[in-house]
């Protein structure tokens, strides 16, 4: 896969218009568009039917995590909007991830992604705040086999973690947040390595938002990060 098929831009800003603005910008370097939580809840379905006109690609970040019901009916909808991809969170369970992924088929046959823990997240916070057990690597290791034996096309899991996921998951396809060129800035983010370390890991998608949204020259970001995944 080329690095241009690889790249996937969040595009976690506060208005369509400036979604529409950005994607404008990145044409020629950015084919694949992650609407989450925030422009979504701004923009519903139009911000997802906004980004398909313009020829790119979505990955539909909703992280869904309910029971298995409304998660199936939530996935129904979800395909039926034409992403070509989207994501559920393993947390929810086998039950709840086999419901999804049965319910996408409806329309596109979109790829399904379990999210395993997020990227914000390490051992002492795990541990102390949320009363877990395991490393975050241990916990991620068996959210990623929950996945699997689901029959989700895939995980989404931190650049820290993706060698030992990929033993898991085999060919099935990874994707890393949590990706921070050497230039750029943490922001919340943990667990990160950069660009090119998360494709010498082996994943297959790398998702980048402030270091290119928030970047003076976002083209000459994006050209950058590219350029290193190569
Ligand atoms: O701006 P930044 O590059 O940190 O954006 C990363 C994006 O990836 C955000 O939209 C965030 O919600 C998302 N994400 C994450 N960690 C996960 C899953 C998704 O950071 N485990």
């Amino acid at each position: 896969m080329e690095a241009k098929e690889r790249l996937i831009l969040a595009l976690d800003v506060s208005a369509l218009e400036e979604a529409q603005q950005i994607i404008q910008e990145l044409r020629g370097y950015i084919n694949i568009y992650k609407v989450g939580s925030r422009l979504f809840t701004i923009g519903g379905a139009e911000s997802v039917k906004m980004v398909k006109e313009t020829g790119a690609r979505v990955f539909l970040d909703l992280k869904l995590h309910d029971i298995p019901n409304t998660a199936a009916k939530t996935s129904e909808v979800i395909a039926k909007l034409n992403v070509d991809m989207y994501d559920v969170h393993c947390l929810g369970g086998k039950e709840m991830m086999k419901a999804a992924k049965e319910a996408s088929k409806v329309s596109g046959n979109p790829l399904v992604f379990g999210v395993t823990m997020l990227t914000h997240l390490n051992d002492g916070i795990i541990k102390k705040e949320l009363g877990m057990s395991g490393s975050v690597e241990e916990e991620v290791l068996h959210l990623a086999q929950l996945a699997m034996e689901s029959g989700l096309d895939g995980v989404i899991c931190s650049p820290r973690e993706i060698t030992a996921v990929r033993k898991i998951c085999g060919s099935k396809l990874i994707i890393t947040p949590g990706v921070r060129p050497a230039w750029a800035a943490p922001h919340d983010q943990r667990r990160t390595l950069t660009p090119k370390q998360a494709i010498e890991a082996g994943a297959d998608y790398i998702v980048i938002g402030r270091p290119i949204i928030e970047a003076p020259n976002r083209q000459e970001a994006a050209e950058k990060i590219l350029r290193e995944m190569r």
